[in-house]
């Protein structure tokens, strides 16, 4: 399929997991992808892999999303550049476990500046360019932890501000051709996941309905189908992507 044919979309957290699994789905569509991580080595080993997978352009800058300055300049060059962006992909995030009582004040701030305030910036600086050329998609990444999750208060604070702010860009962007979505992935095959306990990692496995973690394909499936231009009637909606999980708890 090349139905990105001629689009240009921006993900950040692109280096590795999710990121780096909806950019190769993208190029394959055939849009032009721009890359950005603060992972300047895991970014460059990245960009050999779509190099060597497709015959497609792509651009990677190292950009640390809770930095404005810097994600103002990325967009910047991307519309100076490539001519127009017509796909934010909100992906970069972290995570700090803990209880609550012992949440430092930096593993708090950490979180909701990766994911919330990264989010708002990219977003904040997309809108402009996306509301000239009278197109936008803007896909930011949720977690099924949003509606809480144990030891996670900083995580599920910042995946559930995500929510929040993708139904007020859907309200502000819907006369301007911009819809804005989120995706609540379950648990996928990532690095991320990998680097959580693994008795935390099979307890939690275990609850998933379909008995199995997704893979990064599968989110990068759902990616390009709401940033598709075929989805234009979509907005303001959270997409679980979790093979169950999140329907609730069953006895069975
Ligand atoms: N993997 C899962 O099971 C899962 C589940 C629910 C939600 N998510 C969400 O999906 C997104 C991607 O997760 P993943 O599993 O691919 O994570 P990952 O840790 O494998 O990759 C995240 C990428 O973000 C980059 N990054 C971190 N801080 C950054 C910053 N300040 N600026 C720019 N880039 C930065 C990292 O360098 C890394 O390349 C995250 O928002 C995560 O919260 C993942």
């Amino acid at each position: 399929m090349n139905r990105y044919q001629g689009r240009v979309v921006a993900i950040t957290g692109a280096a590795q997991g999710l990121g780096l699994a909806m950019a190769t789905r993208f190029a394959a569509e055939g849009a032009v992808v721009a890359l950005a991580d603060v992972n300047e080595q895991a970014l460059t080993d990245a960009t050999g892999t779509l190099t060597d997978a497709h015959d497609t352009k792509h651009r990677t800058d190292v950009v640390d999303v809770t930095d404005s300055a810097q994600v103002n300049t990325w967009i910047n060059g991307i519309t100076a550049d490539l001519g127009r962006l017509d796909v934010l992909v909100n992906n970069a995030g972290i995570i700090r476990d803990n209880r609550v009582e012992d949440i430092t004040d930096d593993d708090w701030h950490a979180v909701i500046d990766v994911s919330l305030t990264g989010g708002f910036h990219c977003a904040r600086a997309a809108f402009g360019p996306m509301k000239r050329q009278g197109y936008g998609r803007i896909v930011s990444f949720s977690s099924m932890s949003w509606r809480g999750n144990f030891g996670q208060t900083n995580y599920v604070a910042a995946k559930a501000g995500i929510v929040g702010m993708t139904r007020t860009l859907a309200l502000e962007g819907a006369r301007h051709g911009i819809t804005a979505n989120a995706i609540a992935p379950g648990l996928i095959e990532t690095p991320m996941l990998a680097s959580m306990n693994g008795p935390a990692r099979d307890k939690l496995t275990n609850k998933i309905p379909m008995r199995h973690t997704g893979r990064p394909e599968d989110i990068a499936e759902a990616a390009a189908f709401l940033a598709s231009e075929a989805a234009g009637y979509i907005t303001g909606i959270v997409l679980d992507v979790d093979g169950g999980i999140s329907i609730g708890s069953s006895i069975r």
